[in-house]
């Protein structure tokens, strides 16, 4: 067996392999506690150039999850899933849980990860709904609130297409992965505004944004690479939204504010990475998770995967100032600097201006 070499702890590692109980599971709610003030704004005067644009592209950039997409496309899931990238291609799977499976149990595997990996972005895209629709009432200015506005639609709408998919297309909704969840939960109870953005629209949504662009490039099936390609029109705008308006905020901080931001987008970053490790699948799988999670970690693909998803939030970091100091002594040890110099999204953005119903369904 290939030695396991991971930089998370014997401790860390206990914590990676929790998932939500049985009892969780069988909930429909889940009722997070906020105290968030709720802004009204008497200045209706629209000042921030910027943010009018993507409001008026965000007005005219809006399709419909019924009518633009096409539902009749036949999805093959064992194809989709026997043609998909094979993690374990590089691993000797002697002596682990994974030395007897034959290729109909791969076959499985890969289809669960497939829908494991979905269904967390259909319930992250919920967290963006929940978000977004506290950012209208939070945020002070009304350029932001007006924008913000559009973007609670563009959520709902993928919402809505990721619980279809997953639905009518691969048979089902996984639970959402406890790690995931802590995450949304701690950006929806965090009483600064700024914090919502910070947490949805730069580290969520630019990982989002990253990992949306590989899938759609490494996927044949035809019906998610039409869906990715409409949602990733809009998760481009909703990342250049709040790298534009924390970029104003943040020139008023001071250092130790700033420094709190550093660290909340630094805890937002390891639960996504190590923590984000299919454990639901190797449980819906009855195979042993703590060995698995283990497995994954030390796997060179998911290696490159896990790196390869800080690919926007590390320029946009940067963008914003955070990256210096002790952020970037964190980044370096994750081995993600390598990101600094790529395009930020704002940059980005402007490049991507295929987003209005008609050219996106060219
Ligand atoms: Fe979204
Ligand atoms: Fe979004």
């Amino acid at each position: 067996m290939t030695e396991v070499q991971t930089d998370v702890t014997a401790a860390e590692l206990d914590e990676l392999v929790k998932t939500v109980s049985a009892a969780e599971r069988a909930e429909v709610l889940h009722v997070v506690e906020s105290a968030k003030d709720t802004i009204f704004t008497w200045d209706y005067g629209q000042s921030r150039v910027p943010l009018i644009k993507l409001y008026e592209k965000a007005k005219t950039g809006q399709w419909n999850a019924s009518t633009d997409v096409d539902w009749s496309i036949e999805v093959d899931v064992e194809r989709q899933a026997a043609t998909g990238p094979n993690i374990w291609m590089l691993q000797d799977l002697t002596g682990t849980p994974l030395e007897n499976f034959n290729e109909a149990d791969h076959l499985k595997l890969s289809i669960t990860a497939q829908n494991w990996l979905l269904s967390q972005f259909m319930h992250g895209e919920q967290g963006a709904l929940i978000c977004t629709s506290q950012i209208v009432e939070t945020v002070p200015w009304i350029d932001a609130k007006y924008y913000a506005a559009t973007q609670v639609m563009d959520e709902a709408r993928h919402v809505e297409v990721f619980a279809r998919y997953l639905q009518e297309k691969l048979g089902g909704i996984m639970p959402v992965n406890l790690h995931l969840r802590a995450l949304l939960d701690g950006i929806v109870s965090d009483s600064r505004w700024d914090m919502t953005y910070l947490g949805m629209q730069i580290m969520v949504e630019g990982l989002a944004l990253a990992a949306f662009g590989f899938i759609r490039q490494t996927t044949e099936e035809p019906l998610l690479k039409d869906i990715l390609k409409y949602v990733m029109a809009d998760e481009a705008r909703h990342v250049a939204f709040g790298v534009l308006s924390l970029k104003e905020v943040y020139t008023d901080m001071t250092a130790a504010e700033l420094r709190e931001r550093q660290e909340f987008a630094y805890e937002a970053a390891m639960l996504m990475r190590n923590r984000f490790s299919m454990q639901e699948v190797w449980e819906h799988l009855d195979l042993p998770v703590r060995e698995m999670c283990e497995m994954v970690l030390a796997n060179p693909m998911q290696a490159e995967f896990r790196k390869m998803l800080f690919s926007k939030i590390v320029p946009n970091l940067k963008k914003l100032g955070l990256l210096t100091g002790w952020l970037r002594d964190r980044f370096a040890e994750l081995g993600v600097l390598q990101f600094e110099d790529w395009a930020d999204t704002g940059e980005e953005y402007e490049v991507m201006q295929f987003d209005t119903p008609a050219t996106a369904a060219s």
